[in-house]
């Protein structure tokens, strides 16, 4: 017992202290060893005071006092150090209570929604579903569908051309030609895709899209395109919707028939969309002409078809109720974003 014990003490806890760090069970331990009550080094030092001979017990009393005070402080440095440490890796932590970054997501587009719904529908009933050039040529699109060169139905068209031969393809209809050219009946097929004409206002812009359907097979009637066309409605629409057809006119149909779903927003009361007829105008149809056949190379005596046309983008608007065509296509995500 003596100053020199005292020394090696004061060296000891402060490299026991160091060695902790800013662990803060490795702080308390060293913080027992050493200042512990009752087992603590300063306290066993404390005990050896009263065996020193009274002369020495002043400058050892002393020396030990300058220790414990030492220790002390020293320890409390040590402790700040640990709730600095602390409150340094909490910031750091991950809260992850924080609502998440979002990544920037893509959204189906309105128009492809419908397309795909549609051709669910007609794959689920065996059809195949096919496609064809966007530039196209002026047979496809109009010659082999029983439109000549001076044939009046080309005006309604308003047809962007490329060249004296070639054209953006005015309606889906050019790939119906396209597929019977390449292979004989059975054919059962739709066709969606884009098609142009020179229009723009509320109901019309020069791209749109348009989904063809074509079925060519021994013994097709007009029940089979009714019956087709009031399956899909209904599955598209709803099981309540009424199908109407009206006679009409395309060149490769024949006979041809506007067809009218029953007015799904007012119930046939009358209201804005149906314009109060109770009736809304949603795709073109008819039996295949045999002039058209003969065209394409299948014989008009053995077989017969129906086909059909239909506007995605009007779809999209009535089942979305979105008021102005060109809206669709202005790539405005505030539109977009709502189909996410
Ligand atoms: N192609 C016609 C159009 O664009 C629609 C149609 C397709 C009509 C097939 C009858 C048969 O208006």
């Amino acid at each position: 017992m003596g100053l020199e014990r005292l020394e090696e003490v004061r060296a000891s806890f402060l490299a026991d202290l160091e060695r902790a760090g800013v662990d803060a069970d490795a702080v308390e331990r060293v913080r027992v060893a050493y200042a512990g009550r009752r087992s603590g080094l300063l306290q066993e030092l404390a005990g050896g005071l009263r065996e020193l001979p009274s002369e020495a017990k002043r400058d050892y009393g002393r020396a030990l006092n300058e220790l414990k005070k030492l220790v002390e402080e020293r320890l409390d440095e040590a402790k700040a150090r640990v709730a600095e440490g602390r409150a340094a890796s909490a910031d750091r932590r991950v809260d992850i209570t924080l609502p998440g970054r979002r990544l920037a997501r893509g959204a189906e587009h309105p128009v492809h929604l419908v397309r795909r719904r549609i051709e669910e529908i007609f794959l689920r009933m065996g059809y195949d579903v096919e496609d064809g050039p966007e530039i196209e040529d002026d047979w496809h699109n109009f010659e082999a569908l029983n439109m000549p060169p001076d044939h009046p139905a080309r005006d309604d068209q308003d047809t962007f051309y490329i060249g004296a031969s070639h054209l953006l393809r005015t309606h889906t209809s050019p790939v119906q030609a396209r597929v019977m050219e390449s292979r004989q009946p059975p054919i059962r097929i739709v066709v969606p895709g884009r098609v142009y004409r020179r229009d723009s206002d509320l109901r019309h812009s020069p791209m749109f899209h348009q989904l063809e359907g074509l079925v060519v097979d021994v013994g097709i009637t007009v029940g089979h395109l009714k019956a087709t066309l009031e399956t899909f409605l209904r599955a598209l629409f709803s099981d309540d919707v009424r199908v109407r057809l009206r006679p009409g006119f395309f060149p490769f149909t024949e006979p041809s028939a506007e067809v009218d779903i029953s007015c799904i927003f007012c119930a046939q009361r009358g209201c804005g969309v149906c314009s109060g007829s109770g009736w809304i105008e949603i795709l073109g149809s008819g039996m295949v002409d045999p002039r058209v056949f003969e065209a394409v190379g299948i014989d008009p005596e053995r077989y017969t078809g129906f086909a059909f046309g239909l506007g995605l983008d009007r779809v999209a608007m009535l089942q979305y109720g979105i008021p102005d065509l060109r809206q669709l296509f202005a790539g405005d995500q505030r539109l977009t974003r709502q189909f996410e």
